[in-house]
């Protein structure tokens, strides 16, 4: 925790308050917010971008590429190598554990992957796995019935987007301590057919900084599956976004493999938040028949990717061991950032029984539950005393949280001293959004 912030809970449970001491404390409340408001301040916590203190760890980066020549030869002012150079593969193999024969990289974006494999599937149908492996058959393209998809939450609004932009219908199922609730996936995906994939970030969930369990792997690894062609989009997007301690996210490639299921993950990384989000370089690993597949369109859609990020990331890190030393200086800027936003949360808000939220492990985020029926009116509140918040619901597909609590907090971007101010403001308008909601103020 950080030394200035000392985290006295607050502890009057306004549940258990007299409408009397809630009327003085709303006032109190009141008072304080709109002389916040006059401040004028314009901040925001809306989006998880890198803040100009970590995109300066990064610096010499774009300096980079001493040569144009990559290990194997390949000019990588020229056109080709579609699947990425060779020396990049290897680096994120020893990072993350993946055969270099099973990836593709290049590109800056994680989600371009993950949209166009979406795209392939509408239109081409998945890979069905084949007992003896000679042949390889596709499943009718998704697009030609329904397709459902479920979405773990609180979750990541643009994989959402993914399926919303392709027609695919999305399930909300329930994020546990480790994971999705595994009893209710098995439950569902044993049952429709038309379940036909999960989305899962499975080190530092976006937005609650959860870890999945190996043991919840193994179970979306060797569950039975009314959808012959089932996939599991493992967005490991922060593979290596580590803050306190040092998490893995489990092998599911592997353990998908070991089950007989080879062809149902895709997984996808970036260095988005390693070095820079407009300037990094993409992922994409599956199995053999995944990949080739991917391949064949992909053929279509370029003739390769912008080769300089590509080496400009190898020259800049040599190995993973560099890239794993350079996310350990961004973590010490991202902790104190953390250590705010939870430190506030505490102090302003614990006990008052108008908050929850569990720590995150790691990652990009903080999420926090608001009364029911509060975060709408939470974000409205901030965004009028100058601070925007991501929108109420934006954690849900379609936008739309049935229980209108959850909000994510994303303290990236503002300056430690910004940072301080909104939290300050945000609390006051949960604390006011849910003496108006007690005291039925309309
Ligand atoms: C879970 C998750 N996946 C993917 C992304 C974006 O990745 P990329 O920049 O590689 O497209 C983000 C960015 O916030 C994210 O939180």
């Amino acid at each position: 925790m950080s030394e200035e912030c000392s985290c006295v809970v607050n502890g009057r449970n306004y549940n258990e308050l007299s409408t009397r001491d809630l009327q003085v404390l709303f006032s109190e409340t009141e008072d304080k917010y709109n002389e916040l408001k006059n401040l004028g301040l314009k901040l925001d916590l809306s989006r998880g971008k890198p803040g100009p203190d970590i995109l300066a760890i990064s610096e010499g980066y774009m300096d980079k590429v001493t040569t144009y020549k990559a290990t194997d030869g390949t000019d990588i002012r020229n056109y080709g190598v579609l699947d990425g150079l060779p020396e990049l593969k290897q680096l994120f193999s020893d990072l993350l554990d993946i055969p270099t024969d099973k990836m593709i990289v290049g590109g800056n974006a994680s989600l371009s992957y993950m949209h166009f494999i979406n795209v392939i599937l509408a239109l081409y149908g998945a890979v069905i796995d084949s007992d003896d492996g000679t042949v390889t058959t596709f499943s009718a393209p998704w697009s030609t019935s329904e397709t459902k998809i479920l979405f773990p939450v609180p979750g990541y609004d643009r994989h959402a987007t993914i399926c919303e932009d392709l027609g695919f219908t999305l399930i909300p199922v329930e994020m546990l301590g480790d994971g999705p609730d595994m009893d209710q996936v098995e439950a569902l995906v044993a049952n429709d057919a038309s379940i036909k994939g999960i989305w899962c970030v499975p080190l530092y969930t976006n937005p609650e900084g959860k870890v999945y369990s190996e043991a919840t792997a193994k179970r979306l690894a060797e569950m039975k599956t009314a959808a012959p062609d089932f996939r599991i989009f493992w967005d490991n997007a922060y593979a290596v976004h580590h803050i306190y301690e040092v998490h893995s996210a489990p092998d599911i490639l592997r353990l998908c493999e070991a089950a007989g299921n080879k062809n149902r993950p895709y997984y996808f990384a970036s260095t988005s938040k390693v070095t820079y989000p407009g300037a990094g370089v993409a992922l994409f690993a599956s199995s053999d028949d995944n990949i080739a597949q991917y391949k064949k369109h992909m053929n279509a859609l370029t003739i390769g990717h912008d080769k300089f990020p590509q080496l400009r990331t190898v020259e800049y890190f040599h190995d993973a061991d560099g890239i794993r030393s350079h996310m350990w200086r961004i973590a010490e800027v991202l902790r104190p950032k953390f250590d705010i936003v939870t430190c506030y949360l505490d102090r302003e808000l614990g006990g008052t029984g108008v908050l929850n939220y569990t720590k995150p492990l790691g990652g990009y985020f903080v999420s926090v539950n608001v009364p029911d029926g509060c975060a709408k009116r939470v974000v409205a509140l901030a965004k009028e005393a100058g601070v925007v918040l991501t929108g109420a619901g934006a954690t849900w597909p379609y936008k739309k949280d049935p229980k209108d609590r959850n909000i994510r907090i994303a303290p990236s971007f503002p300056t430690l001293s910004d940072l301080k101010t909104t939290m300050d403001i945000f609390c006051v308008c949960v604390k006011l959004a849910a003496l108006e909601q007690l005291l039925i103020i309309e």
